[in-house]
């Protein structure tokens, strides 16, 4: 054997690899492991991009599937939308092309990475080595165009092959797509499609999906809000929130000229006033054109921004859903006997990430997931309003319900109780744990505001069992005393050998008064937020969190101080 037989041959052996190539060797990180969780995962990249698609244009999402059976793990799934279409000239790169799309900006929306509806293709044709067909209707100077288009994946270019092409005249704009898919399996359980959608739905009340599942049986999921969400704005990145790397990047991609502007222009609550004092802090002159930054000097600047204070970040790039649409969304889908939601105020994580946490509780009626014949807890996990349907082991919103001491609000545990816990995490970031996007990475303040918002609804709820309670023991007591109280009287009356008087009205009167008095528990609304509060600083306290979040490491200013340029 020659020396050359045994070592690496550069020449055969070395190799590029392009993104689809890397995640057709693996494609569980795109979340495709399994035969229910592929098919759900193609249904979660569908709709997520039709909803963002719509809201961006002000369109009231309005979307049509159907699952077609071919033969066992053999599916057909046709995914039609209202959205604004995609552009003939983009269709290849947005459907075969890994890494490629237009959410790679600061802004909230359900895509984040330019993976998911390149991630179905490939598994498609992976699976049954068919092409996908698209038809997409778009404007284009103020007419709508129609394109059908059949295409496959070239893998190893990161790219797509036309096959055919048909241009023709449509109405109405939206994408409507066809892809087959071997070895995935429909289902009803908890992870299954069918369950995605109607968590979907809790979601976005503001959608409509018609579904057609493989027996032919046509679901209509009905709109309950009529409002477009608000459109998101872009926001910049908070300096509290930046590396000397993503500093560097700025500087390298910036038509800034000098330093000043160009950190006044890529950054939130940036002011000529700060760029002086950074210039101070680390004698850096910030006339210097940013390509010639260097690594030391981004450190520096960087240095100098932990040091300062600096106002929160804005929030107004942040919509969430809302506590009264969640509520909407909730008694349609579940029709429980009990609902209660929240809204928190935006505050930050990982030093200047802003993020929303909303919650909602709902109790009796479909609340809650039957597990042979008993009825057992729910968790929803959302994150800017999609649902989390896998990984819940590691999400931050699993491990903050799962700290929370639910004997404390009258819950047995949080298992065996027949309700549905609703939590939605919103941010520009999402800090996902994997390209999956199913699960959020437990950065403390995020568990510390799903345990706050939780607990508040906790307690909620325990108002509304206790109040049911007393109500019940009421009824009973009342009973009591209305069947015993016409006996004594008419045995009194006996006795005294006289005429039974007239006492219904008086005794009706009298029991109401009576019981109110016996029964009144009253305690003061005052008296109970005061007593919650306690209860969840203990806790927090308890578990080594951040008590209070405004005065956190983060050292913000406050809102007031200072405007925004
Ligand atoms: N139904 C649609 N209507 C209009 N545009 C779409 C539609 N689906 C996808 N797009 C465009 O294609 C791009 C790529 O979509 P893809 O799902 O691959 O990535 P993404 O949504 O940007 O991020 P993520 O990988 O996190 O889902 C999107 O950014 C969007 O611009
Ligand atoms: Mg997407």
């Amino acid at each position: 054997m020659t020396q050359q037989d045994m070592g690496l041959d550069w020449e055969e052996d070395f190799q590029r690899l392009t993104p689809s190539q890397f995640f057709r060797k693996n494609k569980q990180m795109l979340g495709f492991t399994g035969k229910i969780r592929s098919l759900t995962i193609v249904f979660h990249e569908l709709i997520t991009n039709s909803f963002d698609a719509a809201e961006e244009s002000g369109i009231l999402p309005d979307i049509d599937i159907e699952l077609k059976r071919v033969d066992k793990e053999h599916y057909i799934l046709r995914h039609k939308d209202n959205g604004p279409g995609i552009p003939e000239d983009y269709i290849t790169q947005v459907y075969c092309t890994m890494f490629a799309g237009s959410k790679f900006r600061n802004i909230q929306s359900r895509g984040q990475q330019g993976l998911g509806c390149s991630g179905c293709v490939l598994l498609s044709q992976m699976t049954t080595g068919k092409p996908a067909k698209v038809i997409s209707c778009y404007k284009k100077n103020d007419e709508i165009k129609g394109v059908k288009m059949k295409f496959q994946m070239d893998v190893k270019n990161n790219t797509g092959i036309i096959m055919e092409k048909e241009e023709f005249h449509c109405e109405q704009t939206g994408v409507c797509i066809e892809l087959q898919f071997k070895e995935v399996s429909y289902s009803l359980a908890e992870q299954g499609a069918f369950e995605y959608i109607r968590r979907t739905m809790i979601g976005n009340p503001h959608a409509k999906i018609t579904f057609r599942d493989p027996t032919g049986h046509k679901y209509i999921f009905k709109r309950a809000a009529n409002v477009v969400p608000v459109q998101p704005k872009e926001v910049l990145p908070h300096p509290k929130g930046v590396s000397a790397d993503d500093l560097m990047t700025m500087a390298q991609n910036t038509k800034k000229k000098r330093y000043s502007s160009m950190l006044t222009s890529s950054l939130s609550r940036m002011s000529a006033k700060r760029v002086k004092e950074i210039a101070e802090m680390t004698n850096i002159d910030m006339n210097k054109r940013p390509k010639a930054m260097t690594f030391q000097e981004a450190e520096k600047i960087v240095d100098s921004f932990k040091k300062m204070k600096i106002m929160a970040p804005p929030t107004d790039g942040l919509i969430p859903i809302g506590s009264e649409q969640i509520e909407k969304g909730m008694k349609q889908i579940l029709k429980p006997e009990f609902v209660t939601t929240i809204t928190r105020k935006p505050v930050t994580y990982a030093g200047g990430v802003s993020f929303i946490i909303e919650a909602g509780l709902a109790y009796g009626g479909d609340s809650g997931r039957l597990v042979n014949g008993q009825k057992k807890s729910e968790i929803m996990r959302f994150a800017n309003r999609v649902p989390l349907t896998f990984d819940a082991g590691s999400c931050a919103i699993t491990e903050a319900l799962k700290s929370i001491d639910w004997k404390r609000y009258g819950l047995k545990d949080l298992e065996n109780t027949p309700l549905t816990l609703f939590v939605n995490i919103i941010s520009t970031q999402v800090p996902y744990l994997s390209t999956g996007k199913q699960s959020v990475s437990p950065e403390p303040e995020i568990v510390q505001e799903i345990r706050q918002s939780t607990m508040k609804l906790a307690r909620q709820l325990q108002k509304h069992l206790r109040a049911k309670r007393a109500a019940k023991e009421k009824e009973k007591r009342s009973k009591v005393f209305e069947d015993y109280v016409p006996v004594i009287i008419e045995e009194a009356a006996k006795l005294g050998e006289t005429d039974i008087p007239e006492y219904q009205e008086v005794l009706a009167k009298v029991t109401k008064r009576a019981l109110a008095e016996l029964l009144g528990e009253k305690i003061e609304e005052e008296e109970e937020e005061e007593e919650l509060d306690a209860i969840i600083m203990e806790e927090l306290d308890e578990h080594g969190y951040v008590v209070d979040s405004e005065n956190s490491s983060l050292n913000f200013e406050e809102e007031d101080e200072e405007t925004e340029e």
